[in-house]
């Protein structure tokens, strides 16, 4: 980040002048731990004694430019990473070649979309094949725990679902998970393990490969487990988690939201209006970024409308059923009160999203706020066919759930957003979009 940035809390640096008198305030706020795993060093030098001195014996001076909370900064990718990026954007991998990772996951799309496909499903690599569910994005992956069962509130009694990959935590890895779509007939349709080592030693990244990974094209088993690890490195990578949005730097002090980014702030937090962030977790006063990934990666069978436009979806008893389905024998969660249940997805960089839910139904950022706001209040509004939560199957209706805010109101009351809350948390939601996607959110 310019170093001009740096003078933009200059306010901040002054106050902690005054706090150095007692010396304690900034150096804990400077402690703190930045993401990746570093301390934020940097300030324990410049603020030792030399340059605190230096300005006390000159009251009123122009405070120099220390930087509380150094500017943020995303390392390049490492060797290992640069190899899983490179596989990730190879489309000769699928059959027929054409379709890679990055088809469904774009990297202008904040690593989400769905390859051209406008129904919500992501399309596979032939022609009317079309994947399950909606693709997510594939950044901030390495903030995702493994699949398992845990208390949500110290007041709960039972154990809730939290983690794992994809929508419904079908693998604990990027490693495990790469299998889905690469041996998915829907999705990239790989033939074996041997097909595609042989695909992998062709690679103009095949040096590469056997670098990092010694052995790794030697067998077919060598070659799958080091493309799930170079894949691996890169999703869990420092540029796949960037912490690069305007509320990072809200957090970290740097800039101010606007009046309209704040009231949709407040109504995200707010009890009383969109209570989003007790699934949404975020923490407005920590100026640690990734202690607000948006998720608490609990699941939550939140009863999206059906979506017809899904071609599969012209069957009318086909159902995606989410966690219950999921197969893991390890920590199963094939009790049928999970059916109806997904993943809460994270909202980082979810304006820049095309589709949203697991099947892709809304295609308005709007529209999902808005279905928060009145799902319990106008259910007309989102099942018109008649029946409320139409995506599941009838004996299925009661796990949804009617108890949490902001859907626990009855029919006919108010609801809790009114319009101008559903505009304001929409304009918050923008403030999560990343650098390097921000362009492609104003291009919108
Ligand atoms: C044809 C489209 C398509 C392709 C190609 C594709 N994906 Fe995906 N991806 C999806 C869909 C759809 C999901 C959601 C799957 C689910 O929930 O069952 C997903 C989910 C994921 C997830 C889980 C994300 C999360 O938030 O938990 C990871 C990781 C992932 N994909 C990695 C990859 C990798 C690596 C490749 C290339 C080997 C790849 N994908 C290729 C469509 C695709
Ligand atoms: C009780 C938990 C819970 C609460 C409260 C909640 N959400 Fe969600 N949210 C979820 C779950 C679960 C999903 C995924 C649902 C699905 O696909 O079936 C989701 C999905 C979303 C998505 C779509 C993201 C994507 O990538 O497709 C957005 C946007 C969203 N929520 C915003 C909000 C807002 C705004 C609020 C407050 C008004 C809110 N949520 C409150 C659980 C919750």
């Amino acid at each position: 980040m310019a170093s001009s940035k740096r003078w933009l809390s200059l306010g901040r640096v002054t106050v902690c002048v005054v706090l150095l008198v007692s010396a304690l305030g900034c150096r804990k706020q400077a402690r703190e731990p930045v993401p990746d795993g570093g301390v934020a060093s940097a300030f324990d030098r410049p603020l030792g004694s030399q340059s605190a001195s230096a300005l006390a014996a000159r009251p009123g001076a122009a405070a120099p430019p220390i930087d509380p909370i150094p500017p943020h900064t995303v390392p390049p990718l490492t060797a290992r990473e640069k190899v899983g990026q490179s596989i990730f954007f190879d489309a000769t991998l699928s059959n027929p070649p054409g379709t890679s990772c990055s088809s469904c996951h774009e990297p202008g799309m904040a690593f989400s979309g769905n390859n051209g496909s406008l129904s919500g499903v992501a399309r596979g690599s032939r022609p009317a094949h079309f994947a399950r569910r909606n693709a997510p994005s594939v950044m901030y992956l390495k903030y995702v725990p493994p699949f398992h069962f845990a208390l949500e509130d110290d007041d709960d009694t039972a154990e809730s679902p939290f983690g794992g990959l994809g929508w419904s935590g079908r693998a604990d890895t990027v490693a495990e998970f790469a299998r889905h779509p690469l041996f998915d007939a829907d999705e990239m349709n790989g033939k074996s393990d041997a097909e595609l080592a042989g695909k992998l030693r062709a690679a103009p990244y095949a040096a590469d490969l056997a670098r990092e990974y010694p052995g790794a094209l030697e067998t077919p088993a060598s070659a799958m487990n080091a493309l799930g690890e170079a894949l691996q490195a890169f999703l869990t990578s420092a540029t796949m988690s960037p912490f690069t949005s305007k509320f990072d730097d809200f957090l970290r002090h740097k800039v101010e939201l606007s009046p309209l980014e704040k009231k949709g702030l407040s109504a995200f937090e707010n009890r009383a209006k969109g209570a989003c962030n007790h699934c949404h977790l975020m923490y407005e006063h920590s100026t640690r970024p990734d202690s607000s990934l948006f998720t608490t990666y609990v699941y939550d069978a939140v009863g999206v409308p059906r979506n017809r436009a899904i071609v599969a979806n012209a069957d009318p008893k086909r159902y995606d059923l989410g966690l219950c389905e999921r197969t893991q024998k390890t920590v199963p969660s094939s009790d049928p009160k999970w059916c109806g249940s997904f993943r809460v997805p994270s909202l980082r960089n979810v304006a820049v999203r095309q589709r949203f839910m697991h099947n892709g139904v809304f295609s308005k950022l709007r529209d999902v706020v808005a279905f928060y706001a009145t799902r319990s209040t106008s259910p007309d509004l989102w099942y018109p066919h008649g029946a409320k939560f139409d995506d599941l199957p009838g004996r299925y209706r009661g796990n949804v759930n009617t108890l949490s805010f902001p859907y626990n109101r009855h029919e006919g009351e108010r609801p809790p957003l009114d319009d101008a809350d559903i505009d304001a948390i929409v304009a918050f939601l923008e403030t999560l979009t990343d650098e390097p996607y921000r362009s492609a959110l104003a291009a919108k």
